[in-house]
């Protein structure tokens, strides 16, 4: 069944439990997770990001999502957009079916430019309005996305601010936090503490001084009712990293966000944990080692149901580790 951002989370927060949150732009990654779901009795959030839906088209993203839901009726799940930049793109994907929305305010609708408070509170206080007359859900962001190693945005990958961003932009203050709420009225918050999209994350395994899970628990401290939410959130893990660079890949050494981090911020009010890179590198892992062992080999079969089937591993294991599993 379909259901709202806010009645999973309200389930989750009042059961102690995460929720991942995962990305997807095809038919395969729609049902590999929720063969994962399925395996393991989770709720589940499949998101879709602005470049999704200019890849795969709305309609077919509607048609994806009514089909999986049909297909395992038994599994709650919410259908979230990733990272809106406007009004007018949660509207579109309100009317597209999504049931859960984010308006991401700490950015300019450029997706790059770090936005001040007044545009952030007044972008996602317009979003929340309209959203919740219609009983969607809204997730909001405060603080931007970026490396406390380097200062920098996420420039890289085409993602988040550009260039230098003081170490405050880059955690989010937890007065400011509360304030944000009340003034939004967001469902989910999604804050800022040293992660950031994509594989290159850390250059070490995080210690506090690069990944602030202590300021997810002083914004618990004081929003114990707000729902969190990790971006960003990827583990990037080193066997996945091997089978892509064993098969012909180079990615360049890189860590992410250890699973044990993401635990103990579900210990203090984390209900979403957003996950894509984590799928993409299960995936094409998959592929590389398929076409790399049989260059003879052009049935995209061969290579999509390994893929999937990784990805598969890879969700499950996630419902598992948040303690999802079990709760649909
Ligand atoms: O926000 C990041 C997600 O991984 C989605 O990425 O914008 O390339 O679809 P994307
Ligand atoms: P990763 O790149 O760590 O998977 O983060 C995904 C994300 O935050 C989507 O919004
Ligand atoms: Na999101
Ligand atoms: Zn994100």
């Amino acid at each position: 069944a379909r259901i709202t951002l806010r009645q999973l989370l309200d389930h989750a927060a009042e059961h102690d439990y995460g929720v991942p949150a995962f990305n997807i732009n095809n038919m395969e990654q729609a049902l590999a997770i929720m063969e994962a779901a399925s395996g393991v009795d989770a709720p589940v959030i499949i998101q879709a990001s602005r470049g999704a839906r200019s890849y795969a088209n709305d309609i077919m993203l509607k048609h994806m999502m009514d089909a999986v839901t049909e297909i395992y009726p038994h599994i709650p799940v919410c259908v979230h957009l990733d990272h809106g930049n406007g009004p007018e793109t949660c509207m579109t994907a309100i009317q597209a079916g999504f049931t859960s929305v984010m308006m991401d305010g700490s950015l300019k609708a450029d997706g790059k430019t770090a936005a001040d408070w007044d545009y952030n509170v007044g972008v996602t206080k317009t979003v929340a309005d309209m959203a919740h007359l219609g009983g969607i859900s809204v997730e909001g962001e405060l603080g931007v996305l970026g490396s406390l190693e380097s200062g920098m945005g996420e420039a890289e990958d085409g993602h988040g601010a550009e260039g230098q961003l003081s170490h405050d932009q880059l955690l989010t203050n937890p007065d400011e936090a509360v304030k944000f709420v009340k003034e939004t009225q967001v469902d989910a918050l999604a804050i800022a503490m040293g992660t950031s999209h994509g594989a290159y994350k850390f250059t070490r395994k995080p210690d506090g001084d690069i990944l602030a899970m202590n300021v997810i628990e002083e914004i618990h401290r004081k929003l114990p009712n707000t729902h969190l939410v990790m971006h960003g959130s990827s583990s990037v893990p080193q066997d996945l990293q091997d089978i892509i660079n064993k098969f012909g890949g180079q990615m360049k050494p890189t860590w992410g966000v250890p699973v044990s981090e993401i635990q103990r911020g579900i210990k203090h009010g984390v209900r979403k944990i957003n996950i894509d890179t984590d799928n993409r590198m299960a995936m094409t892992g998959q592929i590389r080692k398929v076409l790399s062992e049989n260059p003879s080999e052009f049935d995209p079969r061969k290579y999509l149901k390994p893929a999937m089937e990784a990805m598969v591993k890879l969700c499950k294991q996630r419902l598992q580790e948040f303690n999802t599993a079990g709760q649909a």
